[in-house]
């Protein structure tokens, strides 16, 4: 097995910020034949199991195929938990990370929530360890505490609300609309973005994903020079000088919305390249072009996949069924208490659907011709 390391940074105790020495799995590639071969298999496994697989738009295209050929769903992290609940399988096989698979734990415990492997992480996650996080609550008790999907089920337990990207803006620009101040976590890009935006009173957590942090504002100016009727679309865990040159900032699936409804021919898209998958498949006409990175070619952390994400394989949907193994469990009363700020959330955006529209459709300023 090849592991391959991923730093990650995270705030200290001492106020400043850290680096913690993350790994993930690099998966094996298997030939035409046997990848067609173990898509039969898990297909046929999901059947027998009664299990359904709820895949996120940034994991293999094997496995976004074989969920939507096989019932499931590929989405966005709201939809993902949404189709979970809903769906009457008893076994949900959820592609993605962990905090997905802990998100539909938690919606459905009665349940059986398998996943094809369990240190598929984020590093969202990982920089927000609970204890740390409580202290950071506890300090500032008269806030509302707002945490992103992205994070672990004890650090949701602690939190009022749980927000996605797709319904974030709106959820804060209500509470603070009702005067209420926020603590904020853990994405430090995402938190800035919908201070901006909303003028939120917001305390931020000092997270970030190792994936968007590495999107380049210089380098998209070139792009958008090279491609001047190009619309930019930017995933809002990018920092703050890549979010403002897009025409729409959104979640996964607002960002794959308009690429199939946009009057565009070109798109320049700022999020995991897993998504190209889908936008591919639904929107066969457009030309998509990968929004740069530092560091062409140096690593994991410039090629624009997750490498959590990437550990996601068919063979893993395979074990998970065959054996029984990779089950995710959410120990009472953690459980209970993080149901409330997902439940917070999906009644909101029940109430208000017009949450979900795409964050901003406006003009971005114009790059410097020179
Ligand atoms: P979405 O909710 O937009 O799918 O984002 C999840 C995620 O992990 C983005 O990196
Ligand atoms: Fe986490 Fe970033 Fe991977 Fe999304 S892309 S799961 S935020 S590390």
């Amino acid at each position: 097995m090849t592991t391959i390391s991923v730093p990650v940074t995270r705030p200290a105790t001492d106020g400043g910020l850290r680096v913690l020495d993350a790994w993930a799995r690099v998966p094996d590639r298997p030939t035409p034949e046997e990848r067609a071969r173990r898509k039969a298999r898990a297909a046929e496994l999901l059947r027998a199991h009664d299990a359904v697989l709820v895949a996120h738009f940034y994991v293999d295209p094997d496995l976004q195929d074989l969920a939507l050929e096989t019932g499931g769903c590929v989405a966005d992290s709201l939809e993902m938990a949404r189709f979970g609940r809903e769906h009457p399988a008893r076994t949900l096989v959820v592609a993605g990370v962990r905090f997905m698979g802990e998100t539909a734990k938690i919606l459905s415990p009665e349940k059986r929530v398998l996943m094809p492997d369990l240190d598929a992480t984020c590093s969202l996650d990982l920089g927000c360890p609970p204890d740390e996080f409580a202290a950071f609550c506890d300090a500032h008790p008269d806030r509302t505490v707002v945490v992103y999907a992205n994070t672990s089920a004890a650090v949701k337990a602690r939190a009022d609300w749980m927000v996605t990207s797709s319904c974030a803006l709106a959820i804060v620009e209500h509470l603070a609309a009702r005067g209420e101040k926020l603590i904020w976590a853990p994405d430090r890009h995402l938190g800035a973005w919908i201070a901006r935006e909303t003028g939120a009173d917001l305390l931020p957590w000092q997270g970030a994903c190792v994936v968007h942090e590495e999107f380049r504002s210089a380098e998209l100016e070139d792009l958008r020079r090279a491609h001047p009727d190009a619309r930019v679309l930017v995933h809002p865990e990018s920092p703050a000088g890549v979010v403002a040159q897009a025409h729409l900032v959104g979640s996964t699936s607002q960002l794959l919305r308009e690429v199939v409804e946009g009057d565009a021919e070109t798109y320049i898209v700022a999020t995991d390249a897993g998504i190209f998958h889908r936008m591919e498949q639904l929107a066969p006409g457009k030309r998509l072009i990968a929004a740069p990175t530092s560091a062409p070619g140096a690593g994991c952390r410039s090629c624009t996949h997750c490498p959590w994400m990437a550990m996601n394989a068919t063979q893993g949907v395979i074990d998970c069924l065959e054996r029984g193994v990779n089950e995710i469990h959410v120990p009472e009363p953690v459980r209970s208490r993080a149901l409330g700020c997902i439940d917070r959330m999906l009644d909101f955006v029940r109430e208000h659907p017009e949450a979900l529209l795409a964050s901003r459709r406006a003009a971005p300023p114009a790059p410097d011709p020179y």
